[in-house]
């Protein structure tokens, strides 16, 4: 006769088992064929520009590591780019901050935030990475370093930034989610000749944001994630949703459970939304960006807006629409 004791404990363990059985169920195999390489995606209408930098690095034989520094350093140095680096827009007191942090095949990682004056904190974040026993600095900190490591201290507010930020001013509403003018972050990933694979992410972060909040961006596993031996992942929208979920870390996890890219992606995005169950349309952007070993890529976002680009053998460069919930 089965005891009370034998009874709850073939319950527990029928009911433990269960995400078990699942993940079976739902779990994909690795698509097939050949490996594609190399590959380099990145997000925004900016990433274009990036590409072309990183791919010329990818071409010749280069580290996925170096295209993906060379790659994001475009938009940091574009004044016209009002979300990374030179030109971005300031917080609510007029400075311009920035976080950056870029990742490797070998789970090497570098990160700073809320750095000033540093038109290229991406190279900060690796000179972090290979010269310090750390992998994040910030602020005062953050510039004291790259100052002795020979970085020039530079203004980044552009005189067409400050009119921007002198107009909020006038009304100082607080809507740094406001996507409506304005992109965001450049992640960008690549899989070079070799197969490795590296990362890189850049931002000044949400506009008008409070002096000294940092984003998702220089957040290893946040804003930016890579374990070589399944792919890589980054983020970008609003910080704040992505760390919540270790966002690009999530989207490597269901890679290596055997999801796409683009399922990973959109998994992702899914977990995000349970918080907001009883909300019928979500005004806040996120969108993810994945690639992983076989150099297959794939997005997903909230909204709709959320545009990338790709630049491999197969597809040339180009900018593409992602798929989104909304
Ligand atoms: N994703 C950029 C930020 O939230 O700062």
């Amino acid at each position: 006769m089965t005891t009370r004791r034998q009874f709850l404990k073939r319950i527990t363990f029928f009911t433990a088992s269960i995400p078990f059985f699942n993940s079976f169920k739902f779990k994909r195999n690795y698509s097939k064929g050949a490996i594609r390489k190399p590959v380099v995606i990145s997000t925004w209408w900016f990433g274009v520009e990036a590409n072309k930098a990183a791919w010329d690095i990818l071409t010749s034989g280069g580290r996925a590591l170096d295209a993906v520094e060379a790659g994001v350093k475009v938009p940091e140095a574009d004044p016209k780019v009002k979300s990374v680096g030179y030109g971005g827009l300031p917080d609510r007191d007029g400075k311009v901050t920035l976080d950056a942090c870029i990742m490797d095949e070998f789970s090497n990682c570098g990160s700073v935030a809320f750095l000033e004056h540093i038109k290229h904190p991406i190279s900060v974040a690796r000179l972090i990475m290979e010269k310090t026993p750390h992998i994040m600095l910030v602020g005062e900190g953050a510039l004291q370093f790259a100052l002795s490591n020979g970085f020039k201290k530079e203004n980044l507010l552009t005189p067409e930034a400050e009119k921007e930020w002198k107009e909020w001013l006038k009304n100082s509403e607080y809507k740094p989610w406001d996507f409506q003018d304005i992109h965001d972050t450049i992640g960008m990933l690549a899989i070079d000749q070799k197969g490795n694979l590296a990362g890189a992410c850049t931002t000044s972060g949400l506009k008008y944001k409070m002096h000294g909040r940092v984003g998702d961006s220089p957040i290893i596993g946040a804003g930016l994630f890579v374990d070589n031996e399944v792919g890589a992942a980054t983020a970008t929208g609003v910080g704040e949703e992505v760390i919540r979920i270790a966002g690009a870390h999530t989207v490597v996890e269901y890679m290596r459970n055997g999801y796409s890219p683009e399922e990973a992606c959109k998994l992702t995005i899914e977990r995000i939304l349970k918080r907001f169950k009883n909300i019928e349309k979500l005004d806040i952007q996120v969108g993810f960006l994945a690639l992983n070993k076989k150099g297959e890529y794939g997005t997903y976002a909230i909204l709709p807006d959320f545009e990338y680009a790709v630049y491999s053998e197969e597809e040339g460069i180009q900018l593409k629409k992602s798929k989104s919930i909304y």
